[in-house]
């Protein structure tokens, strides 16, 4: 159910595949891959060519989270450039845009995610429930790897998961991101979230084994 996904955004981008089996090795369970369009958010990042080179270097779970504005335009492109699941904001596009845009995605045979900024309420997500496989809450505002964790974004996290539960959707997954490191993943797990993205906690460190070990040591504390 914990699934632990480092953010390659604070990976050495020179040493890309080495970079990943090393957070492989070391026990990630998905790898998180931060699309960022400068427009949706202020900086840019990589795209479909690195997701596609990526592809070819790794069976890893690629979980690609889109930044950009507008996604429906994309989502098939990164669908077929090898991404597992495809998330992207809810801020983004219109409701009609972001439906099929959903469908798009899960007819391409990949889980579909929306995600939402922090000043956007968790009810924004209800009329997409039933559609998603992954429910993104931004523990800080999407554009930058590096930030503090916001807190107040934990009762967000809890209403969330309980609106999945009553629309019976116990199978999404909730996935927190910014600001996760040993000390803050287990509010947000204890909040209700099961999937952690984590960026410079584990790639900043020159051991990401023992960076994942601390990350899910702490998770465990709070479970039990
Ligand atoms: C930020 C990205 C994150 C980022 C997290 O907009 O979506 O995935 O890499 O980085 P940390 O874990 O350093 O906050
Ligand atoms: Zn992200």
């Amino acid at each position: 159910m914990l699934k632990i996904a480092p953010s390659i955004l604070s990976a050495d981008f020179t040493r890309l595949g080495a970079e990943v089996e090393n957070v492989r090795a070391g026990g990630a369970d998905w790898l998180h891959f931060d699309v960022m369009d400068g427009l949706f958010v202020p900086n840019i990042s990589v795209g479909l060519p690195v997701l596609k080179s990526l592809r070819k270097a790794t069976d890893a779970f690629l979980d690609v989270h889109l930044m950009i504005d507008r996604p429906q335009r994309y989502v098939k492109a990164f669908c077929d450039a090898g991404a597992d699941l495809v998330c992207f904001h809810l801020e983004a596009a219109q409701p009609q845009d972001l439906r099929e845009a959903l469908d798009a995605v899960k007819a391409a045979g990949k889980r579909a995610g929306l995600a939402i900024k922090p000043r956007t309420p968790a009810e924004t997500l209800i009329p997409y429930l039933e559609q998603l496989d992954l429910a993104l809450v931004m523990t800080v505002e999407p554009g930058f790897g590096g930030q503090g964790f916001m807190r107040p974004m934990l009762p967000k996290i809890t209403a969330l998961r309980r609106m999945l539960d009553r629309a019976g959707c116990t199978g999404c997954d909730v996935e927190v991101d910014g600001g996760i490191d040993a000390s803050t993943a287990p509010l947000a797990l204890k909040a209700g979230a099961n999937v952690l993205v984590a960026g410079s906690a584990i790639f900043d460190r020159p051991d990401r084994a023992a960076a994942i070990a601390e990350l899910r040591a702490a998770s465990n504390d709070t479970r039990v």
